[in-house]
Order: structure tokens, then C-alpha cells, then sequence
């Protein structure tokens, strides 16, 4: 039986499931834990930032209307609308360089999958048209200056073992 506790609370990750926005492999966990996510004044800390395509005009009403239309189609939630296949140009020139071409996720800047039901700031309509409007900045601080390398590792190991740990991904050698 899973530990109960660290199941995250809306715009925190849940650390017992497989979803993992910057990797879960133990290095990456501990990379993390070190680091941090968005820390201010840390050079090394895990750093990006989607842009607020509303609140900076970036994109019109409508348009952010027919993002959440394809967001919510993608993670099965309503069926492909003509607004929903706005949505998919739309994403494929705005969104699909951080969160891939299918809307899975990219690990290198942190952007979580929009495919699944796993949600860090909520799945509803609402909550996913305010993410794209305002973009979200969420903040984790660095352990690695406040707690001992030991404890940090232990850390990481115990996030680690909670569950979806991932192993190591091998760089194999290109063959022949
Ligand atoms: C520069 C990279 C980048 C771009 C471009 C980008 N995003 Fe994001 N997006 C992110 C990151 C990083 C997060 C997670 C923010 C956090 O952890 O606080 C995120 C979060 C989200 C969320 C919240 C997901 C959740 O689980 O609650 C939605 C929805 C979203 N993006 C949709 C979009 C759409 C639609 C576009 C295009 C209009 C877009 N994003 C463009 C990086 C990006």
C-alpha cells in the first residue's frame, strides 16, 4: 500500500503517480530536489516559462476559446468541434514546441502532457482556459544550500520510491 501522503494539492504535483514533469529517474528527482523549479536567484534551478497568451495579447479571445476546445478533446473530454480544429492549428504554431507535436508533454521545459487526466491546475474548462490566458509560474524551492547533500539524496530516493519511479533511460550506441 502507497504512502498516502504526498498526493499534491492543485497547481503541486502528486509524487505517487508516473507523471513526471522534469523526469523521474532518481537523478532527475535529485536534480530537482537540489535545485529547485523556477527558484529565483539560482542559476542551476529548473527554469521555463509558457507565456501568457491572453493577458499579453498574445492571442485573441477566440482563440484561446478554441485552444481549451482542442486541450479538452485531446484529454477526451469533449468531442472534436469545428472550434477544437481552430484549436489544433493553433496549437501546432503556439504550444506544440513546449508541449510536443501530439501534446504529450516535453520534459526539457517542464510542460506537462494535456493528453492524460492528470492535471496540475485543474482540467475544467475554466482552469484550462485561465492557464492559457494567464500561464502558470509554479515555484519549488532549492534544498540543495538548507539540507545536507545525505538528506537530499535520501530525498530524492524516498520521492523515488513512491511509485512511477522511472530507471535510468540508457543512451544506447547508435548501431550499425
Ligand atoms: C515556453 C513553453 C510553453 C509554451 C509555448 C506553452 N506552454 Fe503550456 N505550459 C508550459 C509549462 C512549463 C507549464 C507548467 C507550468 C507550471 O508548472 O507551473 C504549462 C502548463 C500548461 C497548462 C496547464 C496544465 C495542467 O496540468 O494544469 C495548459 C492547459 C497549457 N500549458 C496549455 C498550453 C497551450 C494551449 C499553449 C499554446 C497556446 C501552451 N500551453 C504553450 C510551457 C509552455
Amino acid at each position: 500500500m502507497p504512502w498516502v501522503g504526498a498526493a499534491g494539492s492543485r497547481g503541486y504535483p502528486n509524487l505517487n503517480d508516473d507523471d513526471w514533469l522534469w523526469g523521474g529517474d532518481l537523478e532527475a528527482i535529485h536534480y530537482t530536489v537540489e535545485h529547485g523549479i523556477r527558484n529565483p536567484g539560482h542559476d542551476q534551478t529548473r527554469m521555463s516559462q509558457m507565456p501568457a497568451f491572453g493577458r499579453d495579447g498574445l492571442l485573441q479571445p477566440v482563440e484561446i476559446d478554441d485552444l481549451t476546445a482542442y486541450v479538452r478533446t485531446v484529454s477526451g473530454q469533449q468531442r472534436a468541434t469545428a472550434s477544437a480544429q481552430r484549436g489544433a492549428a493553433l496549437f501546432a504554431t503556439n504550444c506544440a514546441a513546449c508541449h510536443g507535436d501530439d501534446a504529450r508533454g516535453k520534459r526539457e521545459f517542464g510542460a506537462p502532457n494535456l493528453t492524460d487526466a492528470i492535471w496540475l491546475y485543474g482540467g475544467d474548462e475554466d482552469a484550462i482556459r485561465k492557464s492559457i490566458h494567464d500561464a502558470r509560474f509554479g515555484v519549488m524551492p532549492a534544498w540543495g544550500g538548507k539540507l545536507d547533500p545525505v538528506t537530499t539524496k535520501m530525498l530524492a530516493a524516498y520521492v523515488h520510491s513512491l511509485g512511477g519511479g522511472e530507471r535510468k533511460t540508457m543512451q544506447r550506441p547508435a548501431t550499425k
